[in-house]
Parts: structure tokens; C-alpha cells; sequence
């Protein structure tokens, strides 16, 4: 008997922070349903292990090594898509970096790279990949917010002002391009599995430290894993979301809904 159709069958994506963690995680789901992936992050050798991973299961995907808040990546990511495999259809903006520091210590320099990476980036992806999508009339665009856009902490500065930023650009983009077949919405996780946290653990003393926090906040009372955030994405990606444009997608384990 032929093997069923993946849910992403004959479709292209981008995916960008491919090389760990939530990236990574929703690059190989993507792959396991038969999307073709151009897998974008700055760290080659990461990238490279996702690369093998995904060809010795069988799929397909390119690497753009480069950082997301320059033009010419974006350009590159784009054009990859095109040239490989012909057609561009979704656009998972993801790649993200979390500085923390009082406003008053934090570097004017640190804002601004933080703001570049997480928000400009998919200003620009967007501006390079809406008009391959407008080619068919299709495609679907997600950008990963956070719960820090709607609950923060002390410290989160320029994070929760660039996950606040997302889920603006993405309603922006829902607004004007619904309409012509792109949607775009954005998603907000709570506490994943990723190196993201386990650095922070370190830097509060390890993973006992901030266990009991996660427990206390995530009511699902342990850190999601990529996987479990990958589905969700893989939903807003499929044709199966298609009356879906303009939501931003909690992926807190209620977090968002406790006081
Ligand atoms: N882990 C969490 O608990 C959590 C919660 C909410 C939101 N998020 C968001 O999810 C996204 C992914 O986070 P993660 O936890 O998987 O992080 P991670 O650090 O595990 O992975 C991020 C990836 O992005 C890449 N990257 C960083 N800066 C880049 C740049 N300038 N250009 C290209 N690639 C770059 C890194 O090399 C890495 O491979 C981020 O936007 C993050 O803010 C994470």
C-alpha cells in the first residue's frame, strides 16, 4: 500500500531558527509531512546536523546560513525556495533571541539587535515572501510571539516589546492580505523545552532554580516540548486552518489564563 500524503504535501516552506529548538522541532515535523524546507539559522553546523537529519528520513530541504535581520538573507531564503523547488507557501518567522536586563543597565545596543532579530527580521522576510505567495494566491505565514507579549517580567525589556511588535505586524499583514490568499498569525508559547532555557536556568543557577517557576506559572506544570509546539504550527501551516488569519495562537499550557 502507498504511503498516505503528508499534511503538507507538495508545499515549500522557510523556516527560520531551523538549527535548535522550536525551529528545528517544526522543520522535521514539516518534513515528515512532506513539505520541502529551506532551513534558515545563523549556526551552520546546527543547521547542517537538521539537514542530515531530514534527508536520511527521506525529505527534502536546503540550508541559507545568515542572520535574520539583514536583507540579504531574506533574499537568499527566498530565492532558495523559488529556485529549488519552484514555489514559496509558507513562511515560519521564528528565529529569536532573549537578553535580559533592567531598562535602566540595558545596552542601547542590545535593544537594538534584539529588535532587529525578532521583529525586523520578519519584516523583511515578509517583504520578500508575500510576493512569491501572491503569484498563487497562497500562502500561510506564522510568527513566533510569546506569552511575554501580554504577561512579562522584570528584565524582559526589549524581548516583551519585540513579541508585542509580532503579534501587531501580524494582524497588520492578516488585514491587508487575507483577502488576495496569504494569511498570517502569529503564536504565543509559554515555557518550551529549548536551549533558550536551559541558558537561562544557567544563569540563575540551574534547572532547580527555575523549575519551581515554570510549575507555578504554566499550569500544564512542566515546559512544553518543540514537538508539542510544532503541531500547532504544522495546523496554522496546513490548508486544514484556512478561515484562520490574523489570531495569535497560545501555546501556554494556560499560563495566559492563570493570575
Ligand atoms: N523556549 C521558550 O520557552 C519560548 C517561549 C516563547 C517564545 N519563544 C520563541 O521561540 C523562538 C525560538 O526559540 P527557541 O526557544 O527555540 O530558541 P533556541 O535558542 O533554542 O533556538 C533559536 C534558534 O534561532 C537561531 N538564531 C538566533 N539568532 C539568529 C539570527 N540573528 N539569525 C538567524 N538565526 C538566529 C539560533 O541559532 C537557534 O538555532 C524565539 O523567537 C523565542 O523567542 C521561545
Amino acid at each position: 500500500m502507498n504511503k498516505k500524503q503528508g499534511r503538507l504535501f507538495s508545499k515549500v516552506a522557510i523556516v527560520t531558527g531551523a538549527a535548535a529548538g522550536i525551529g528545528k522541532g517544526t522543520a522535521l515535523l514539516f518534513a515528515e509531512e512532506d513539505a520541502s524546507v529551506v532551513l534558515v539559522d545563523v549556526n551552520e553546523e546546527k543547521l547542517n546536523e537538521v539537514a542530515a537529519e531530514i534527508r536520511q528520513m527521506g525529505g527534502s530541504c536546503e540550508i541559507v546560513c545568515g542572520n535574520v535581520g539583514l536583507m540579504k538573507t531574506a533574499e537568499e531564503a527566498v530565492a532558495c525556495a523559488v529556485n529549488v523547488y519552484g514555489r514559496l507557501d509558507i513562511l515560519f518567522n521564528n528565529a529569536g533571541i532573549m537578553p535580559v536586563g533592567d531598562i535602566l543597565d540595558y545596552p542601547e545596543e542590545i535593544w537594538d539587535e534584539v529588535l532587529q532579530v525578532n521583529l525586523k527580521s520578519m519584516f523583511l522576510m515578509c517583504k520578500k515572501a508575500i510576493p512569491e505567495m501572491l503569484k498563487r494566491n497562497s500562502g500561510s505565514i506564522i510568527n513566533t510571539s510569546s506569552v511575554m507579549a501580554s504577561l512579562t517580567e522584570p528584565g524582559y525589556t526589549a524581548y516583551s516589546a519585540s513579541k508585542a511588535g509580532i503579534i501587531g505586524l501580524t494582524k497588520e499583514i492578516a488585514v491587508s492580505y487575507t483577502e488576495k490568499g496569504i494569511r498570517c498569525n502569529s503564536i504565543a508559547p509559554g515555557w518550551v523545552e529549548t536551549d533558550m532555557n536551559v541558558r537561562l536556568a544557567e544563569s540563575m543557577g540551574g534547572m532547580d532554580k527555575l523549575y519551581p517557576i515554570i510549575k507555578q506559572q504554566q499550569p500544564l506544570g512542566r515546559m512544553a516540548t518543540t514537538r508539542e509546539v510544532a503541531y500547532a504550527v504544522l495546523f496554522l501551516a496546513s490548508d486544514e486552518s484556512v478561515a484562520v488569519s490574523g489570531s495569535c495562537l497560545s501555546i501556554d499550557g494556560a499560563a495566559s489564563a492563570a493570575i
